[in-house]
């Protein structure tokens, strides 16, 4: 008999990491020195065949969205732009004369995100992009560049920028169509705004679209997520990601601006992800992982049918390259075995890059265990199935996730554990059982009162 979906979610609605990387931020202990750091990079683009991939975080907002968990500077003061691309240009020649290699290895992959990266006018953008250009060797082949951008703050000009530059990819943060959730979440963003948007993104030429929505946002209800989908579908972008809205008021407050009660229940908010499911799914999209749908042209279908998809900070991607370097204020860079986060805080950010130094805030050296269970993760979190080598470790696994294989959440077949379609919602907590962090501070049910909830 399955286990009621109620039963499961009063057990298992917990607070977990949603495990963009491993070990999760709140478990990194050994920050690297900055010359560690620097020697990994160079250590790890040393092979021929290795690549990079490059985020660049620019934080602005001109205002504040109530649902964000973003690193985000809210500001309508324009003139903080061009000493944040100077900045960051600085940083990126810091990294270029410590490690050469970034200019000898192919650049795989470059995405501008935030904050809102369109706060930058066309000339600042353009400024910006051409300057890292300058002095990097894009990939010949399978060479991304990607946008995220607020549609309510985003010109054809600035869009215009980037494609002559080379950007092919954008995503539009969308969240929800409906005016009630919109007045709520403090973002008044009309469809046509959006639909304009897509189109002149189309018309440019950036081939793949991506759309932001979020379940689970206050007031959020049955019909007003078939309204979004349904007006989504009307746009049809090659991909959506399908957030489950993270609600993290310790460390966002502003996310206490609306009431408890207009935020849907666990069972309603998961019904909402079904719901949104069904509707891709009859529309031809395909499923990736556990909040992404892209139609079957798109390059992550294919990823996810030959066992590629990769998740890293910035979610779900198509490939994997040896190393992400992340530019900008709080920006995570991340190598096979080592994490590295630049400062949260503008100005102690800029204070270390005059000083000529990286401007290191923390950051983690994974050791062995740590590399082995991070490929574990990754592999549950892109295919849903993991074969674990030794018997015994099989034996430690299975006593440890009786629970979960009594509830069908997950099943063994000889040493391969699997997710099952009921364990699906649950991925975060399965997961969690074998984070050994996690484990070791909380061997009960590993949840953490440092995360957001995993329904
Ligand atoms: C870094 S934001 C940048 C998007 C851009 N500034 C905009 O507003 O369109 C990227 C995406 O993160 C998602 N996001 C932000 N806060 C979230 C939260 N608390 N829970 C779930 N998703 C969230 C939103 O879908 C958002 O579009
Ligand atoms: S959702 Fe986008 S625009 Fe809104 S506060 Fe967050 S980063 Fe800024």
């Amino acid at each position: 008999m399955p286990v009621p979906f109620q039963e499961l979610l009063k057990k298992y609605d917990v607070q977990v990491p949603r495990y963009t990387s491993y070990p999760t931020v709140p478990s990194w202990t050994q920050a690297p020195s900055q010359d560690q750091w620097l020697n990994e990079i160079r250590h790890t683009l040393k092979g021929e065949s290795s690549s990079w991939a490059l985020y660049i975080h620019i934080p602005f907002c001109e205002t504040l969205c109530t649902f964000c968990g973003c690193n985000t500077i809210i500001t309508k003061n324009h003139t903080q732009e061009s000493p944040y691309v100077e900045l960051l240009l600085k940083e990126f020649d810091l990294y270029i004369k410590n490690a050469p290699e970034l200019s000898h290895r192919p650049l795989r992959q470059i995405h501008l995100g935030g904050g809102t990266p369109t706060f930058l006018s066309p000339q600042s953008l353009s400024q910006l992009v051409e300057g890292i250009f300058s002095k990097v060797k894009k990939a010949t082949q399978h060479f991304e560049a990607s946008v995220e951008v607020d549609p309510r703050r985003t010109t054809k000009e600035q869009l215009l920028a980037l494609r002559k530059a080379g950007f092919d990819r954008i995503s539009l943060g969308v969240q929800d169509f409906n005016k009630k959730v919109q007045v709520l979440i403090n973002r008044l963003q009309p469809y046509e705004i959006t639909a304009e948007i897509t189109q002149v993104s189309r018309d440019l030429g950036y081939h793949s679209v991506n759309f932001d929505l979020i379940y689970g946002l206050p007031q959020q209800d049955l019909a007003s997520m078939k309204h979004s989908v349904q007006k989504t579908l009307q746009l049809r972008p090659d991909r959506v990601a399908l957030y489950s809205f993270a609600l993290v008021p310790w460390i966002k407050p502003a996310q206490r601006l609306f009431q408890d009660h207009d935020l849907p229940t666990a069972e309603k908010k998961r019904e909402l992800y079904e719901e949104a499911r069904a509707l891709f799914l009859a529309a031809g999209y395909v499923e990736i992982g556990m909040d992404h749908f892209a139609l079957p042209t798109d390059t992550m279908v294919k990823a996810q049918t030959q066992g590629e998809l990769h998740r890293n900070f910035m979610g779900y991607t198509d490939f994997k390259t040896d190393l992400l370097l992340g530019l900008g204020v709080s920006s995570i860079s991340e190598s096979h075995s080592m994490f590295h986060q630049n400062e949260k805080l503008l100005p102690k950010f800029t204070e270390a890059l005059e000083r000529g130094e990286l401007a290191t805030h923390r950051g983690h050296i994974l050791n062995e265990d740590d590399q082995v269970v991070r490929q574990r993760i990754l592999k549950l979190m892109t295919q849903f199935h993991l074969d674990v080598p030794t018997e015994s470790e099989v034996t430690v696994l299975k006593n440890r996730m009786q629970g979960l294989e009594e509830d069908g959440l997950i099943e063994w077949r000889g040493q391969t554990l699997s997710i099952t379609l009921a364990g699906r919602p649950f991925i975060r907590n399965i997961c969690s059982f074998i984070d050994e962090h996690l484990q070791k501070a909380n061997p009960v049910n590993g949840q953490s009162k440092l995360y957001s909830k995993s329904i």
